[in-house]
């Protein structure tokens, strides 16, 4: 066990919804920390830079389009084990497939419209929360 950092995205199905805060609710009580945040609009290039790992899927355009639609709520998340915690109060990116009581299970609308992105690795956390956060904002 070690103190992580991990990136955390409120998508635009839940901003939409006004969301932001019950699943907030659900990372606090999951026992990690935000610890910068702020709300964005990104343009479709820089949702295509961001998720670029998945350029060659059939459905990155869409991906895309979808990221850039309405804004998203950017955050650093720091706790024990903070990845796997993130993705375990995440559930599944398939809500049909997520576990009761995840944030994916409770408010997603699809695969597509999955409300929230959590890095999936130590090296995809730091380069996601460096695309985002400078080190001025992180003040702990
Ligand atoms: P996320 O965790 O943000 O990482 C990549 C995203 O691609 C994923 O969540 C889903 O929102 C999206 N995604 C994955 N598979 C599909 C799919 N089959 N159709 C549409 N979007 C998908």
């Amino acid at each position: 066990m070690s103190v992580q950092r991990t990136l955390s995205i409120i998508k635009p199905d839940a901003t939409r919804r006004n969301l932001t805060g019950a699943i907030n609710n659900k990372i606090e009580k999951a026992g990690l920390r935000i610890i910068a945040q702020k709300r964005i609009k990104l343009s479709k290039e820089q949702a295509g830079i961001f998720y670029l790992v998945h350029k060659e899927r059939p459905f990155y355009d869409e991906l895309c389009d979808f990221m850039a639609s309405e804004p998203i709520v950017v955050q650093i998340l720091e706790g024990e084990d903070a990845i796997l915690v993130n993705r375990k109060v995440m559930g599944a990116t398939n809500p049909v497939e997520a576990e009761a009581g995840t944030i994916r299970k409770e408010f997603a609308l699809s695969i597509g419209e999955n409300s929230v992105h959590g890095s999936d690795g130590e090296t995809t956390a730091a380069f996601e929360i460096s695309y985002f956060f400078s080190g001025l904002e992180l003040v702990g």
